[in-house]
């Protein structure tokens, strides 16, 4: 589907309208004009370049370099930003070592523009491999975060060795389908156990991302002032309820945007219509009405 829709000169440009609410633009300028502006806004940002699980040594390579022009320029433009990726982009499901060697030449140079990196976490299966070499690498440089996924049983075992560690904790519910003996489905248990994995970050004074676009979740955040705690931010995905990234910004609470940028947004938009279907309706209008400009909306 990929292919076919990438490939054709009608299909092409309709979908891209509707994965341009979702994914700044196919260029790293897009990514980092967008994230200017939102600095200016008041927000604080994250950003992607868009790569899936690259299994050629060279395409890995290419990544990695990627991400440190990407880390150049924010530096030349004194943007303060997160770099945020998956550990599969830069090797690892080639060979750990090189998703290590990769990352420790990323940490480095961001650590010398003054900027950190953040770490996805991929499915349970990879969970090991990449708190491994999270671990290694955050002994050297305390600007690498990790994120860890709420639904995962294991996470709060996870979560009490890591918040040992310096870098910054991002919490998600989890993307990935997990068999239901170590993970906990959508639900009010799992919005409980998120909650308690945000308190744990809180309570230790350690640097926590609250990344989710939930109602439930906020409600409870705010409520019990989390948001108020120095260290403790919201996380959004660039697209996804920007008015309320906007309420949260002007009530002078921390927001920080996650964007993205890239030619592989075919499957990005993808995965935001997957992890919320409604969204179906909004990309069909986009595909019709889109204009392109979204960061208006912030
Ligand atoms: P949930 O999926 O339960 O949705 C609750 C409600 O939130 C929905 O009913 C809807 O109202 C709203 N909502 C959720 N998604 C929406 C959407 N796409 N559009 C509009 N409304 C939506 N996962 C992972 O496994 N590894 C990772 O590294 C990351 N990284 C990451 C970074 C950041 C900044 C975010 C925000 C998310 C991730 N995720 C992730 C994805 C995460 O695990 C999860 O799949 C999504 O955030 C959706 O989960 P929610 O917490 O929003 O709740």
């Amino acid at each position: 589907m990929k292919e076919y829709i990438q490939q054709s000169s009608e299909l092409n440009p309709i979908f891209q309208r509707a994965a341009k609410r979702f994914v700044t633009g196919d260029l790293r300028e897009d990514g980092v004009s967008v994230g200017n502006q939102l600095i200016q806004k008041g927000y604080r940002i994250s950003l992607e370049f868009i790569g899936e699980n690259t299994i050629n040594k060279e395409e890995c390579l290419q990544a990695k370099e990627e991400f440190i022009a990407l880390m150049k320029e924010c530096g030349d433009r004194r943007l303060s930003a997160r770099i945020s990726f998956d550990l599969s982009h830069i090797g690892l499901s080639i060979e750990p070592g090189l998703a290590y060697q990769n990352l420790m030449e990323m940490a480095k140079e961001a650590q010398s523009r003054g900027l950190s990196l953040m770490i996805s976490m991929e499915e349970s299966a990879k969970t090991d491999q990449i708190l491994t070499i999270y671990k290694k690498v955050a002994v050297d440089y305390s600007n690498v975060g990790i994120t860890l996924q709420a639904q995962l049983h294991r996470t709060f075992e996870d979560i009490n060795e890591l918040i040992h560690y310096p870098g910054a904790i991002r919490i998600v519910k989890g993307a990935y389908q997990e068999p239901s003996n170590i993970c906990t489905p959508r639900s009010e248990k799992l919005d409980q156990r998120y909650l308690e994995l945000v308190e744990i970050c809180v309570k230790a004074g350690h640097q926590v991302s609250i990344a989710s676009h939930d109602n439930a979740i906020y409600e409870q955040v705010i409520e019990r002032g989390f948001l108020r705690n120095p260290y403790a931010e919201a996380e959004m995905l660039y697209g996804i309820r920007p008015e309320f990234c906007k309420k949260l910004k002007d009530e002078g609470l921390p927001v920080r945007v996650y964007l993205t940028y890239g030619v592989e947004w075919y499957l990005y938009l993808c995965h935001r219509i997957a992890e919320y279907p409604p969204n179906i309706y909004t990309a069909i209008t986009d595909m019709i009405y889109g204009k392109g400009d979204f960061s208006q909306l912030y």
